[in-house]
């Protein structure tokens, strides 16, 4: 069996076992990065001199007092870059800034042989700014015209004549706020030279080659001199894609200055002070309905708040163009984006990639629109599905079209949709302080980067002489499990027990050339890479088993360690003696495999093509009940049906889920970033910068019930095992959260009225929402 999709009758894809490391996560004994330092000796320790402007040019700035405080031994400084004094690649990112451009914004790093000498080096600093006007929010980014980047405009149809052909037009407004990644292990690196001058860094990235290609950059060395190990995450969430890369060139400098490993490890406010976070965004939109409610145009002004350089804001906001049609179809669209410069944090890559902001616009559009056509929200939805036939507005055909609206019709009888609409009414009807929601909403998300060169992997397997493998692949573990399917996949494809198969950590040394571990697409491309690589070695070792078993080498089969004639199991030898046989007859037992992923092209400046594999599927049924006080609320139930294709592993998908769907949750009701955007000293200061004050999903705002299905009979073809891509599409199915407390407001007035409802929809701005509800039910009343 050789196709890429089809499974084994027997094999370790599909099993639902726990995650690799989780026995390591809840003892305490997986090592982090920043753990790996402990045993090096002669450590030197860097922290960062964070500037107090949101916005300044830097006068002068003097290391010497640092250098008088016991203990510091160096006080990096664009002086000491050999190479270019750039972490990104857009060349928009000085490491050591002449003019700061964000509050909390580094301007030095001390190295010292503890972590409080280094604080207190940094704290003698002195630096002599000059103060500059900054630019905070989006409305005074967009006044401004304070932009960054390209501007493309995604487009289909006539959207003028589509307007002008609309029974029903509307506009509207809407800004939400972005996210903070907030994983539990904060940005850290560990570099250190080894005896050839070798720079060697373990960094928690989700892009170890690219970190490996800015710190080359940054000392002004080849790729070659450079290694960068990610032994694993404790969550990178996008967050870990580009902003690694700084810190892993500033410890690798000091490592090459000082000749001492040196370790960098953020705390938590340093952390949410300096790295880029979820993009915020403003839309502004004009949208026409026919008379049975089909959209028939979209025209929208999309601006992001990229903060003070661009890092990934570009594509991410591709991934918004891409993804505004959500699940449905739009016939005429005229859609641009536009990425704001800020003064604050580089907003970058998170767990969606800009694709949750563009469907969270169209899913508020129709939510709004809904009561102004008379029409229930989710007839309104379901009216708009694409059909099969359908392409999206650039131009990719919708596979699997009829997949949205069986799905939806799956769950909402699975959630007991209808009877518990009447109940929630009747409810409703009889109190009149705490009112219930319920809503369902549905995801479509693209499955690839957007980036066609990136949609490609490698990976290395060798068999030992006594049958045991050791596999690596390019991609990082960040708790999503991809490591724990790699060995499933690996174990498969080469018939044998999962306990053969053991993983070494990610090096761009072993695999060169990777891919971000972003996209949700890990599984996918790493999968395809070491399945090749297992069916290269499976091949040859077929024929050293064929010439001992008397069969042609494609009726040879390998399962659970053993290989055997097809048909007589019997007769079958251990696969580990059918290696040692191997060898002796001198065959290569390891290989390398590579995968890309066929079929993708994107033309970003028509913003054109076919850029995803495919599309992953899913609805999600929410109920709450909100208190009319405080606006408090509760989620009561959930239900999700999601299409994972043919799970690689149940529990992993089932976490993936789960937890995709309670950090989406969070960002759409929770969360909460506010900088400081008045005139005073503090302008530009993040305020909510401890867990104190930015408030995060938890056990308490878990769903009381929480019921999550994977989709069966899914097979997708074109991927490893017929699996699909699971990392980011759940978030967006906590859409159905907002919608439900949306619905909860709008029962507190007259029926029939368009309720608008701020994102995040905290606590605080359901209340007002609910107040206005209020009054207009008084008003209603009063007529
Ligand atoms: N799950 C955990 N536990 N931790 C993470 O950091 N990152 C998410 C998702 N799930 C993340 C996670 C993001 S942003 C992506 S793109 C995918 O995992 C990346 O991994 P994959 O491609 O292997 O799915
Ligand atoms: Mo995920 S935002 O693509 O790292």
């Amino acid at each position: 069996m050789t196709s890429l999709h089809e499974r084994p009758a027997v094999g370790a894809v599909g099993e639902a076992i726990p995650h690799e490391g989780a026995a390591l996560h809840v003892t305490g004994t997986a090592l982090y990065t920043d753990d790996l330092g402990v045993k090096l000796s002669n450590l030197l320790h860097a922290w960062p001199l964070q500037a107090q402007h949101a916005h300044a040019k830097i006068v002068t700035l003097d290391s010497t007092p640092a250098l008088k405080i016991p203990g510091v031994v160096r006080v990096l400084t664009a002086a000491d870059v050999p190479g270019v004094n750039d972490s990104g690649v857009k060349h928009d990112e000085p490491l050591f800034p002449s003019e700061v451009m964000f509050y909390g914004q580094a301007v030095c790093w001390v190295l010292a042989d503890t972590e409080d000498a280094a604080r207190l080096g940094a704290e003698a600093v002195v630096v002599e700014y000059k103060p500059l006007a900054a630019v905070l929010t989006l409305q005074e980014a967009v006044e401004q015209e304070s932009f960054q980047g390209s501007r493309p405009t995604m487009r289909r149809g006539d959207v003028q004549a589509g307007l002008a052909q609309a029974a029903h037009v509307f506009s509207g407004d809407f800004e939400f706020g972005g996210q903070e990644h907030f994983y539990l292990e904060t940005n850290a690196a560990l570099a250190y030279t080894d005896e050839s001058g070798q720079m060697f860094i373990q960094s928690s990235t989700q892009h170890p080659s690219e970190t490996q290609e800015i710190v080359a950059h940054v000392l002004g060395l080849p790729s070659s001199a450079v290694t960068v190990q990610c032994l694993r995450m404790g969550g990178g969430f996008g967050g870990k894609e580009m902003q690694p890369h700084g810190f892993a060139a500033v410890a690798a400098l000091g490592a090459t200055l000082t000749g001492r490993p040196v370790r960098l490890r953020l705390n938590r406010t340093q952390d949410l002070t300096m790295t880029g976070k979820r993009h915020p965004y403003l839309a502004r939109w004009t949208v026409g309905f026919d008379d049975a409610g089909k959209v028939l145009a979209l025209q929208a002004e999309v601006y992001s708040d990229g903060g003070w350089s661009l890092d990934l804001s570009e594509p991410v906001m591709a991934r918004t163009l891409c993804h505004i049609d959500n699940a449905y179809f739009i016939p005429h669209v005229e859609v641009r984006g536009t990425v704001c410069r800020t003064n604050k944090t580089s907003q970058t890559a998170f767990r969606g990639f800009g694709g949750p902001q563009g469907m969270l616009m169209t899913e508020d559009i129709l939510s709004r629109c809904a009561p102004k056509l008379g029409l229930e929200p989710e007839e309104l939805r379901r009216r708009n599905f694409y059909q099969a036939g359908q392409t999206t507005p650039y131009g990719q055909p919708v596979k699997d079209a009829d997949r949205i609206q069986s799905i939806w019709d799956a769950l909402v009888t699975r959630s007991d949709y209808a009877a518990r609409q009447t109940e929630v009414a009747a409810f409703n009807a009889s109190s009149p302080h705490r009112k219930r929601g319920l809503a369902v909403t549905s995801v479509k998300f693209g499955i690839s980067f957007n980036f066609t060169s990136y949609n490609q992997a490698g990976a290395l397997v060798h068999v030992y002489k006594d049958g045991s493998v050791l596999i690596n692949h390019g991609g990082t573990e960040m708790g999503q499990g991809l490591h724990t399917k790699m060995l499933q996949v690996a174990a498969t494809a080469l018939g044998v027990p999962l306990s053969a198969v053991r993983l070494a950590p990610t090096r761009t040394d072993k695999v060169p050339n990777t891919s971000a571990t972003a996209a949700s697409s890990g599984a996918d491309l790493n999968g395809g890479a070491i399945q090749n690589a297992c069916h290269q070695i499976r091949g040859r070792l077929s024929s050293v088993a064929a010439g001992r078993l008397g069969v042609h080498p494609d009726d040879v089969r390998f399962e659970a360690g053993r290989v055997f004639a097809i048909g007589h199991p019997e007769n079958g030898l251990d696969f580990a003696a059918l290696v040692l046989h191997a060898y002796m007859e001198r065959t290569q037992l390891w290989a390398a495999g590579f995968y890309r992923t066929p079929g993708l092209h994107w033309d970003r400046e028509a913003m054109q093509g076919e850029p995803f594999k495919y599309f992953a599927y899913g609805a999600s049924v929410s109920e709450v009940e909100v208190d009319g006080f405080s606006g408090g609320y509760t989620l009561r139930r959930v239900d999700i049906l999601h299409d994972v294709g043919d799970s690689l592993s149940p529990l992993i998908d089932l976490g993936q889920i789960e937890g995709g769907f309670v950090q989406g949750a969070g960002w759409l009701t929770l969360e909460d970033l506010r900088w400081d955007s008045s005139q005073g000293p503090n302008r530009g200061r993040l305020a909510t910068q401890s867990a104190s004050t930015y408030k995060l999903p938890s056990f308490g705002e878990m769903p009381e019930i929480f019921r999550v299905g994977l989709l069966e009979r899914a097979t997708e073809t074109g991927v490893v095992y017929g699996s699909k891509a699971v990392g980011e599409p759940p978030i967006m199915l906590a859409i159905s959260v907002r919608e439900a407390l949306r619905a909860a407001v709008g029962a507190f007035g007259p029926a029939g009225r368009s309720v608008e409802l701020a994102s995040p929809a905290t606590p605080e701005a359901v209340f007002w929402a609910l107040q206005e509800a209020r009054q207009a039910q008084t008003v209603a009343a009063d007529d």
